[in-house]
């Protein structure tokens, strides 16, 4: 027997989706034969753009760039709209967009702290709050929100990243009772230390300290983060909701 995820049909929007992981989890969806929005902030319009030529091209499914900054709540809610205008629905929304700006607590600056809090955090709450009251009145919806194994576990240095991830699961978790009734799911994902600019950023001394904890004894890859998300907006996932599904090698057990 063989089992196909097949989204043809469907429409996903990502956010913070030009590069990264959340490039990666768009070419999963629209391997899967999702149509795609991507979204990034505007300074990052061509590289969005060429991310959204080269799914049209490669894949065959429909895919258009929308920029517009989710910290924002104005520009989340016209972000969620014009998406729903031009593409018609929104069954799939990943809220992916996220940044870090380590530093020791008792020298990380308040702007520190507000500004990944505002687009880690709220920029999830913005997004999901404008899409959640068009997914109940179409009955169906999968939101996804990237956290981190930060948000499980503390990491020093991430004061402002760890707490934002941390209210991210506690966000996926009231929505998800919430939204239940209505069709809609609503999980996170928590990746440990994947391959990427993020990531790029560690010391060799960190990258050492790192691995020493993780069981699987090597960083992960961005299409081991999307493959989880394709198995959450998939109906195999239909009947699991308000869960944390851990990419990381062993590392939050
Ligand atoms: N890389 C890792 O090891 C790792 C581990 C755990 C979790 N994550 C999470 O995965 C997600 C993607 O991370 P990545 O490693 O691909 O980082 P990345 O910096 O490559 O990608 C993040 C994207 O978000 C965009 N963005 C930033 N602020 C935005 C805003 N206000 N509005 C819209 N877009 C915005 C950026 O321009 C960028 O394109 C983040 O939420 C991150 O916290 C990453």
């Amino acid at each position: 027997m063989s089992v196909a995820i097949d989204l043809t049909g469907q429409v996903a929007l990502v956010t913070g989706s030009r590069r990264g992981l959340g490039k990666s989890i768009a070419i999963r969806l629209a391997q899967a034969g999702a149509d795609i929005v991507i979204n990034d902030i505007e300074p990052g319009r061509e590289e969005a753009e060429a991310t959204a030529a080269e799914i049209r091209a490669t894949y065959g499914v429909r895919a258009i760039t929308l920029c517009g900054d989710v910290s924002k709540a104005e520009d989340a809610a016209a972000l969620i709209e014009q998406a729903w205008a031009e593409m018609g629905k929104i069954d799939i929304l990943v809220n992916n967009a996220g940044v870090t700006r380590d530093n020791l607590l008792i020298r990380m600056s308040d702007e520190e702290w507000q500004m990944v809090i505002n687009i880690n955090l709220s920029g999830a709450f913005y997004c999901t709050r404008a899409a959640a009251k068009r997914m109940m009145k179409a009955r169906y919806g999968r939101i996804i929100n990237i956290a981190s194994v930060s948000g499980l576990m503390g990491i020093p240095g991430q004061s402002n990243y760890s707490a934002s991830k941390a209210g991210l699961i506690g966000l996926t978790k009231a929505n998800a009772k919430e939204l239940a009734t209505r069709n809609i799911t609503v999980n996170a994902i928590a990746p440990g230390f994947i391959v990427s600019a993020m990531t790029d950023k560690l010391t060799e001394e960190r990258r050492a300290e790192y691995l020493k904890m993780i069981p699987a004894d090597r960083f992960g890859t961005s299409d081991e983060v999307a493959d989880a998300v394709l198995f959450y907006a998939s109906p195999l996932a239909a009947y699991t909701t308000g869960h944390v599904l851990n990419v990381d090698g062993g590392l939050v057990m």
